[in-house]
């Protein structure tokens, strides 16, 4: 890592991190965790397209057509709305990039703008996937995550942290997630590749249930500080 640490002992750090893997594996649960540890902001270009979609803005518009169908946006939208978001303050002390790239086009972009200092790959059996994507809500106005067995908000549909309506995705019906893990397996997954030959690879073990998310956040830790 080519600088400082920053951990909860206060010593100043600058991390620039991609998290990889498959739909469902739990990217945005350990990003709001590692957030919080580091101090650095979660970047999910997912979250980011919701907000645009909820917005009816010109990009939400347009991204609604393929995330519906499970399909990547295209990535020009897609580099050109992580561009601007890296320039703001927040990323100074480093960031998370939870969802991007996705394809090697957008892995060669991102390369040509910041310098990435380490890349979690997070992996779980196709099982638990489709269990995790198929029983997963969240909240419409804060983007907390629930699911339906083992994380339930205490008022059905009513978000715990802030009140907000907990719905399920439309891209976690059964139809969508298929396209989705196919998706992965065809664009994303050469990624792991791609970043293991420049050195930057971590692999960590997501199989773990919710009661021992701490274990997996320890091993991201580990890897992080090592
Ligand atoms: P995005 O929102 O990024 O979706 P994703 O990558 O498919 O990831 P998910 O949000 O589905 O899963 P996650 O790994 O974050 O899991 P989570 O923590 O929620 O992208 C959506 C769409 O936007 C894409 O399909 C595409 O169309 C578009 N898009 C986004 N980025 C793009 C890009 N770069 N280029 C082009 N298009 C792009 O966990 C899942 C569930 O499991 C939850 O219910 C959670 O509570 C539970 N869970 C998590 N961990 C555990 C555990 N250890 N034990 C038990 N349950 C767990």
């Amino acid at each position: 890592m080519n600088q400082q640490k920053n951990t909860k002992q206060g010593i100043l750090v600058k991390m620039n991190i991609v998290l990889l893997g498959s739909p469902g594996v739990g990217k945005g649960t350990y990003a709001k965790r590692i957030s919080g540890i580091y101090g650095i902001p979660q970047i999910s270009t997912g979250d980011m397209f919701r907000e645009a979609i909820k917005n009816k803005t010109e990009i939400g518009l347009k991204a609604k057509e393929y995330i519906d169908k499970g399909e990547l946006v295209p990535d020009d939208v897609t580099i050109g709305i992580v561009e601007e978001r890296l320039k703001k303050d927040d990323c100074k002390n480093g960031f998370m990039l939870d969802g991007f790239p996705r394809t090697i086009a957008q892995a060669e972009a991102l390369d040509k703008i910041v310098v990435i200092d380490k890349v979690l790959d997070f992996t779980a059996s196709e099982k638990i996937i489709i269990d995790r994507l198929s029983g997963r809500r969240i909240c419409k106005s804060c983007g907390a995550i629930y699911h339906i067995r083992n994380i339930i908000p205490k008022v059905k549909g009513v978000c715990d942290k802030c009140g907000g309506e907990v719905y399920q995705r439309n891209d976690d019906k059964p139809e969508a997630v298929k396209k989705r893990l196919d998706v992965y397996t065809k664009q994303t997954a050469p990624l792991i590749g791609y970043y293991k030959e420049k050195k930057l690879l971590a692999d960590i073990g997501a199989d773990k249930p919710i009661e021992q998310v701490d274990e997996i956040i320890a091993d991201v830790r580990k890897a992080l500080e090592e």
